[in-house]
């Protein structure tokens, strides 16, 4: 995993933000795997500001969501679907139709599943997809013990995660029970990850995930499996990484090399 360390949350998602913003003017019908929460909020907010300022055009680009409440309609602030439009969507020129996120109210949920599934395959695969982590270091709504081959699927959510979302819902109570979740398999499968994790809560879980061991009980550790994962943290969720030197390191070369100063780094030497 490439390891990206920033001051704070507003540069590492306006870091984040590049990479969307660079996939999206090379590859305009691409592929964007998108989630909720409070960690991508600012990088939506940059690619808003992207598309105003700079006109980064989002009319060819198809989303899908990583998950998404039962028992939730769109019209329920609480659901996946109403965070999308209300944050991101409404505000970029993106299709309606090219957004997906699974149904929480979908009735035959096996069907449902098989078919989002089916759909991101039809699309040609997620090209790059953004990722959060839970305190427990879930994925997606992958909790702790989830399979790493598992796809597109109903899940129970652990206490952890009802704990940590009651505070949008008004109580541990109201928070479903319930999400339709793409799989650890699922989230394998896409050509590149921008994993982001911001703030103090994070940093055990930013650790196992990056240096820890492949774990189930870590669902975001299965993310050493995938072929290209940058990792985006602020100082805060990065405290616990033993090997930041090295990360900065490499962070040198491969500025280098964007650079084109490639005798810096030793190549083409005798
Ligand atoms: P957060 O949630 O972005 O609100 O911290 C992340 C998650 O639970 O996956």
């Amino acid at each position: 995993m490439r390891v990206i360390i920033e001051p704070d949350s507003a540069a590492a998602s306006r870091r984040a933000a590049c990479f969307v913003a660079e996939l999206v003017r090379k590859k305009p019908e691409c592929v964007l795997g998108m989630a909720t929460g409070s960690t991508p909020l600012l990088l939506y907010q940059e690619m808003i500001r992207l598309h105003r300022e700079e006109g980064l055009d989002f009319s060819h680009v198809k989303t899908f969501n990583l998950d998404e409440y039962v028992g939730l309609g769109p019209a329920h602030p609480q659901s996946y679907r109403f965070f999308m439009n209300q944050n991101l969507f409404s505000q970029i020129n993106i299709d309606p139709n090219h957004t997906h996120i699974p149904d929480g109210r979908a009735l035959d949920f096996e069907a449902h599943c098989r078919l989002y599934e089916q759909k991101i395959k039809d699309a040609g695969g997620i090209d790059l997809q953004i990722l959060g982590v839970g305190s427990d270091g879930h994925i997606a709504f992958n909790e702790p013990g989830s399979s790493l081959g598992s796809r597109t699927r109903l899940k129970t959510l652990a206490s952890e995660t009802i704990r940590d979302n009651a505070r949008y819902f008004g109580g541990e109570d109201k928070v479903p029970r319930l999400a339709i979740t793409m799989g650890i398999g699922t989230i394998l499968e896409s050509h590149r990850c921008l994993f982001l994790a911001f703030g103090p809560h994070k940093a055990t879980a930013v650790r196992d995930t990056v240096e820890g061991p492949i774990t189930a009980q870590v669902t975001a550790s299965a993310l050493q499996l995938h072929r290209e994962v940058i990792g985006l943290f602020d100082e805060a969720a990065a405290r616990l990484l033993v090997r930041r030197d090295y990360y900065a390191e490499v962070e040198i070369s491969q500025s280098l090399l964007e650079q084109g100063r490639h005798r810096e780094l030793g190549i083409g030497g005798v």
